[in-house]
């Protein structure tokens, strides 16, 4: 496991990005495995900078998303789809071909999950997945519970995940289940990149990088990949002094 500590959520985004890049120049057909949420959004700033500037060529990048909510449609502005056009897909020149997320509303949860799962073989695996993690330490949105989810699979969001969401929609309206690429789906990656930033991620990153692995702290398998890479920044890290 390797680990970067940054003095800021600035610096954490610009590192973070530097190694996606790297990805994306040594194998530019690589598959990328993305995330949603606040803690990647600098991350993928920097990767639009990175293409403007003509550093970097998404034209046959490949891309897999971790999750997607049961019930929204890809245009619903609050959908993970919508998500990655607004603040990276719309600002680069990846192929839309190559652009893959879980379908909120797909009519049979369980074909839904098949077909993800073969979308992803048939890109032949993720050669860098990138991470975020919740306060509960889930990582897409395998939640903390008895047993480690192997593929993807439909879940219901935890309570603290619907808290820490449910700001971003309007009244009761966030939905209760998700899809979400399983813990095996996760570890299958070539390499993964953990980014988190701020105090209120520093339990979740220490209880996950130092303690006892279990699925009742979902990142805690993480400990058991070949090749991590935990980007986060003093806030996040603090409990680990
Ligand atoms: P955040 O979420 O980046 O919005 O903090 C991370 C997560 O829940 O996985």
């Amino acid at each position: 496991m390797k680990i970067y500590i940054t003095k800021n959520y600035d610096d954490l985004s610009k590192k973070a990005a530097n190694i996606m890049a790297s990805q994306i120049i040594m194998k530019p057909n690589c598959v990328l495995g993305f995330a949603t949420g606040a803690s990647p959004v600098g991350l993928y700033k920097q990767l639009i900078k990175y293409y403007e500037s003509g550093d970097l060529d998404f034209a046959e990048v490949s891309t897999v998303n971790l999750d997607e909510y049961k019930g929204l449609s890809s245009d619903d502005p609050n959908s993970y789809h919508q998500f990655m056009q607004t603040n990276l897909f719309s600002h680069i020149n990846v192929d839309p071909k190559n652009v893959f997320l879980p379908d909120g509303l797909a009519k049979n949860s369980d074909e839904e999950c098949e077909r993800y799962n073969k979308v992803i073989s048939s890109l032949g695996g993720v050669d860098l997945q990138l991470l975020g993690i919740g306060t509960n330490s889930h990582i897409g949105f395998n939640e903390p519970s008895d047993s480690f989810a192997k593929e993807t699979n439909c879940i219901e969001l935890s309570q603290s995940t619907i808290i820490a969401n449910s700001k971003y929609f309007d009244n009761d309206s966030m939905p209760k289940y998700a899809y979400t690429m399983g813990i095996k789906s996760i570890m299958q990656a070539k390499k993964i990149l953990l980014v988190a930033n701020g105090k209120g991620k520093a339990k979740a990153l220490k209880d996950s990088l130092t303690g006892p692995i279990t699925p009742s702290v979902p990142a805690s398998i993480l400990q058991l990949h070949s090749d991590l890479t935990v980007v986060a920044d003093e806030d996040a890290f603090s409990l680990m002094r």
